[in-house]
């Protein structure tokens, strides 16, 4: 059993909500997180912040009770995946992803790779980015619409023995329905007010919509980590979602 984790459960957290620690250093990241507490949010490390500080703060992290959704979406050969799933679970993180684009035999690698392992992490695929539109998956040779094509690669995630993927709250209900109960699905782009300033959200919902479509957890940055008041705002979203 890895010594750092002393509270690991990959079956429930203590609350839905995955802050972005989308930081560009250590010392920032740390002052933030200092005003927060474990069973307020779990937290997600991506390829920024990671590429800067490297294993030690992830480490850090988890000695401090943080549940760790490690989100640098590997892609890559099923052998070099699976020894890189492998070794976040080896730091403890709860939660790590790949792109489905890797294929079958990646993710069943990945998935054979950590299966016995003590900490078994979450293993989440990443379906179509969001960033990308109709005209851009038709230039890499990937002729058919975006919402059959997310629904086509979480089926695959699936039966490749992922444990879920990441997805808009929009595709979230049709996602459910789909691929049932068990299956986890992360949404990003929540927002408290819909019809407030967005940043560069585009479809966006509120932790209690993006909830009731069949969202297991919710990945929220700048409403959290630019707010006067961070741990409010998480004890407003736990709240609302615990009153569901
Ligand atoms: O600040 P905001 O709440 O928009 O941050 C959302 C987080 O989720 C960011 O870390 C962003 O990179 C990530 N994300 C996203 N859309 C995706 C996948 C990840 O916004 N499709």
């Amino acid at each position: 059993m890895n010594p750092l984790i002393t509270d690991f459960n990959t079956e429930t957290t203590r609350t839905p909500v995955i802050v972005a620690l989308d930081f560009a250093n250590e010392q920032d990241t740390l002052a933030f997180v200092r005003r927060l507490d474990p069973s307020l949010c779990c937290l997600k490390i991506g390829k920024e912040l990671f590429t800067a500080t490297g294993r030690s703060l992830v480490e850090k992290l988890i000695h401090q009770g943080f549940q760790i959704f490690l989100d640098l979406k590997y892609h890559d050969i099923p052998n070099t995946v699976a020894q890189a799933c492998k070794a976040a679970a080896d730091i403890g993180v709860w939660m790590v992803d790949m792109h489905v684009s890797g294929g079958r035999r990646m993710m069943e690698a990945a998935a054979e790779a950590v299966a016995n392992h003590a900490q078994k992490p979450l293993l989440i695929g990443v379906t179509v980015l969001t960033s990308m539109e109709q005209s851009d998956l038709k230039e890499i040779g990937i002729d058919i619409p975006v919402e059959d094509l997310v629904v086509r690669w979480a089926e695959l995630a699936k039966h490749s023995g992922l444990d879920g993927v990441v997805c808009s709250a929009h595709e979230a209900a049709p996602l459910r329905r789909t691929l049932g109960e068990d299956f986890v699905l992360v949404t990003p782009g929540i927002r408290l007010n819909v019809a407030a300033n967005n940043d560069d959200q585009r479809r966006i919902m509120t932790p209690a919509e993006a909830l009731a479509a069949g969202s297991t957890y919710l990945v929220m940055g700048r409403p959290v980590t630019l707010a006067t008041d961070p741990v409010a705002v998480l004890r407003e979203v736990n709240a609302a979602v615990n009153g569901l």
